[in-house]
C-alpha cells in the first residue's frame, strides 16, 4: 500500500526501565563469560533486570502512563490498547487487559500482538488499520518485555544478550504531513526453530544464523519501506533500529546506505529488550533532542518467527 499522505502519526512516546542495573562484570559471576567478550561481540555493557518486584504488565502500564503524561489525553480518552509482548506474565487474559486495568483506560478495547522483536512495529501497523477504518481514534501501543523471565541463566550464549523494559506511544489520525509514510513487513515460519522458546521452556537460539538473517532481512525491510514512502536512504535523518547487537545495527546501516552518525544506539545500556527497544529508543531520542519534528525517520526490526519489518515516518 503506497501512502503519499500519512493516515496516522505518533503524538507522544513514553518508557519505563527497571532501576536495577546489571553490568557485564556482574554476569561474570553467573556464567563463564567476560566483559571483553560481551562488549566486542555485541556492544552491550549493561542491562536492566526487573527482578520479582515488577511484572511485565506493570512495566507496560508505567510506559503507557508516561506516554499519556506527555500528551493532552487522559486514560479514559484511549479507545484501543495494543500490547506487544513475548513475555506475558500469564497467558490469560491478554497483557493489554491487565494494562488497561492498571492505567484505568475504561473506554478501551485491549488486545495483544505477538511479533517478537518486531512486535512494536506490527502493533503500529495494526493501530494504523484501526484508525484508517474509523474503528479507533486514540490508540496506545505498548511494548513490554521481561526477557529475564524466559532466559536460561546457565546458557552464556543467550542470557548475556537481553534486558527488561517497556516503551509506548500514542497514535492518532494524522493532522497534516506527519506520520507513517512507508511500511514493509515480512515473516518466515520455516526458520522458527533458529530462535524459539519451547512450551514451558526457555529461549533457545542459533546465534550465527539469527545474525545473518537479521542483517539480510533488516536491510531488505529498510529498502522496501523507503520504496513504499518514495524516499531514498540519503533523505533519512535518523535510523532507529531494533537494538539487539551493535554489529547487526552497523551492518544494517551500511547495507541501507545510512551513516552511523544518523543511527540511534542505546543497546550498550539496555541490551536486547525485544519489541520494547524501538519505542524506548524513540522516547530517549526525543528527550536527547536527536529526534525532532519534521525529520525523516526509518525504523526497522527483526526477530523470532522469523518476523521483520520497517516503517518510514515523517516525524
Ligand atoms: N561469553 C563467552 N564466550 C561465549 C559466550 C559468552 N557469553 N557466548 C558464546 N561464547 C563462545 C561460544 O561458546 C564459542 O566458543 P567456541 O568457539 O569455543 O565454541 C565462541 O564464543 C563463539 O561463539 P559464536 O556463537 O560463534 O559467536 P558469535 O561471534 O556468532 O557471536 C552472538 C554470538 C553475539 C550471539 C551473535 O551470533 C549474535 O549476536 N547473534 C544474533 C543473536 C541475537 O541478536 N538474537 C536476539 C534475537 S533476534 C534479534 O533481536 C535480532
Amino acid at each position: 500500500m503506497k501512502k503519499t499522505i500519512p493516515f496516522v502519526e505518533i503524538v507522544s512516546t513514553g518508557r519505563f526501565l527497571p532501576p536495577s542495573v546489571t553490568t557485564n562484570a556482574d554476569l561474570e559471576s553467573i556464567v563463564d563469560t567476560s566483559n571483553e567478550w560481551i562488549t566486542t561481540r555485541t556492544g552491550i555493557k549493561e542491562r536492566r533486570l526487573a527482578g520479582n518486584e515488577i511484572s511485565a504488565a506493570q512495566m507496560g502500564a508505567k510506559a503507557g502512563v508516561d506516554a499519556l503524561d506527555k500528551s493532552d489525553l487522559n486514560a479514559s480518552d484511549i479507545d484501543l490498547i495494543i500490547v506487544s509482548t513475548a513475555t506475558p506474565d500469564r497467558l490469560l487474559p491478554s497483557m493489554a487487559c491487565d494494562v488497561q486495568a492498571l492505567i484505568g483506560a475504561v473506554n478501551a478495547v485491549a488486545f495483544d500482538v505477538g511479533g517478537a522483536c518486531s512486535g512494536f512495529l506490527y502493533g503500529l501497523t495494526v493501530a494504523e488499520g484501526h484508525i484508517a477504518t474509523g474503528h479507533a481514534t486514540n490508540v496506545l501501543v505498548i511494548a513490554a518485555e521481561k526477557m529475564s523471565s524466559i532466559l536460561d541463566w546457565n546458557d552464556r550464549s543467550t542470557c548475556v544478550l537481553f534486558g527488561d523494559g517497556a516503551g509506548a506511544c500514542i497514535v492518532q489520525r494524522s493532522a497534516g504531513s506527519r506520520g507513517i509514510i512507508g511500511t514493509y513487513h515480512g515473516s518466515d515460519g520455516n526458520l522458527a526453530e533458529l530462535l524459539h522458546r519451547p512450551p514451558g521452556g526457555l529461549v533457545k537460539m542459533s546465534g550465527q544464523e539469527v545474525y545473518r538473517n537479521a542483517v539480510r532481512s533488516m536491510a531488505l525491510a529498510s529498502e522496501r519501506a523507503l520504496e513504499d514512502a518514495g524516499m531514498k536512504a540519503e533523505e533519512i535523518d535518523l535510523l532507529i533500529p531494533h537494538q539487539a547487537n551493535v554489529r547487526i545495527i552497523e551492518s544494517t546501516a551500511r547495507y541501507s546506505g545510512i551513516p552511523m552518525d544518523k543511527v540511534f544506539v542505546n543497546v550498550d545500556r539496555y541490551g536486547n529488550m525485544s519489541s520494547a527497544t524501538i519505542p524506548v529508543a524513540m522516547d530517549e531520542a526525543i528527550e536527547q533532542g536527536v529526534l525532532e519534528e519534521g525529520m525523516n525517520v526509518l525504523t526497522v526490526a527483526f526477530g523470532a518467527g522469523f518476523a521483520w519489518g520497517a516503517l518510514a515516518i515523517k516525524w
